[in-house]
């Protein structure tokens, strides 16, 4: 019997990566999406088709016989969505998007106004309202490789941050089983760690202390701009870092109600990502 295939959006980025391995060790048929195949670097058994998600037509081919979608949207205006939320209802039973804790906000964040056309699109959906990603530490780790320092702002922002494999096992489950239709998945980590401590802890993983350094906001503000490519937004995301410091991130259990067993811990994280750090 053919079985329909699942087309992974993102599936060379930190989470869509884990979310094919995860489909093709349940044996479903993977096409992953990405705008630079040669690059892809994903396993021979795997359909990598061309496409950009700005540009709906060409996702279109990626859409024959697919059953179900897993979407990441990668900008933070929804602008341009709409096209390409039609084109996948018009193909697939079911899209399971990965959006942030943000979308309760409602439409007029980024995830919001996309959570909406989803809903509005008439297909089976799932949301994965993920906090902060675990995988953004990366960022660190030039600096840490070279001089064994973290230098951000806000040491005691307080963080629930989560750990790539745990969306995506949430994912998996989302796309090839029954009960998920309709659901909003708020997904954490499961502890607050400081980012003072994370950095500690990323040292103990990688055997040689790490010192996070406070960093002027001017100079984090400079540092984001060119990244953010938005002043409204860098000043946002800092704000929001600094009311950390007062509120910590919320934990919630949701990873463990829908996989069984417990959201990995950031030091788990750093384990499996020492090689990047070292
Ligand atoms: N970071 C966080 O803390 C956080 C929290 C909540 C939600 N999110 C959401 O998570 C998503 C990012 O996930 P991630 O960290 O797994 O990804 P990532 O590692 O940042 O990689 C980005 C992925 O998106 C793909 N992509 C980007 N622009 C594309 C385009 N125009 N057409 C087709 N593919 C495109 C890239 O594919 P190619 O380069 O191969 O084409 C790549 O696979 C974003 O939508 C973000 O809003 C992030």
């Amino acid at each position: 019997m053919r079985r329909d295939a699942v087309l992974v959006t993102g599936a060379t980025g930190n989470v869509g990566r884990q979310v094919v391995s995860g489909l093709r060790e349940m044996g479903v048929p993977v096409r992953a999406l990405t705008r630079n195949p040669d690059m892809a670097g994903l396993p021979d058994d795997v359909t990598v088709v061309r496409g950009d998600l700005d540009d709906p037509q060409s996702v279109s081919a990626a859409l024959t016989d697919v059953t179900a979608v897993f979407l990441l949207w990668p900008s933070f205006s929804p602008e341009g969505a709409v096209p390409l939320v039609e084109q996948i209802a018009a193909h697939a039973c079911r899209i399971v998007y990965l959006s942030a804790l943000q979308a309760a906000d409602g439409p007029e964040t980024g995830w919001g106004a996309v959570e909406r056309l989803i809903e509005e699109s008439g297909v089976a959906w799932t949301f994965l309202r993920c906090g902060g990603f675990a995988a953004n530490t990366l960022g660190w780790a030039e600096r840490i490789r070279e001089e064994g320092v973290v230098r951000a702002p806000f040491a005691n922002a307080a963080r629930s941050l989560i750990h790539e494999k745990d969306i995506a096992e949430v994912a998996v489950r989302a796309l090839t089983g029954d009960g998920h239709a309709g659901e909003t998945y708020s997904l954490t980590g499961p502890e607050v760690v400081t980012q003072a401590d994370q950095a500690r802890l990323i040292g103990e993983v990688i055997g040689r202390p790490v010192r996070f350094e406070e960093q002027p906001l001017p100079e984090a503000r400079a540092e984001m701009l060119p990244i953010f490519g938005d002043a409204a937004l860098v000043d946002a995301a800092l704000a929001y870092w600094g009311s950390l410091v007062t509120e910590p991130e919320p934990v919630t259990t949701t990873v463990a109600q829908v996989t069984g067993r417990p959201a990995r811990t950031f030091r788990e994280w750093a384990e499996d990502h020492a090689a990047d750090f070292r």
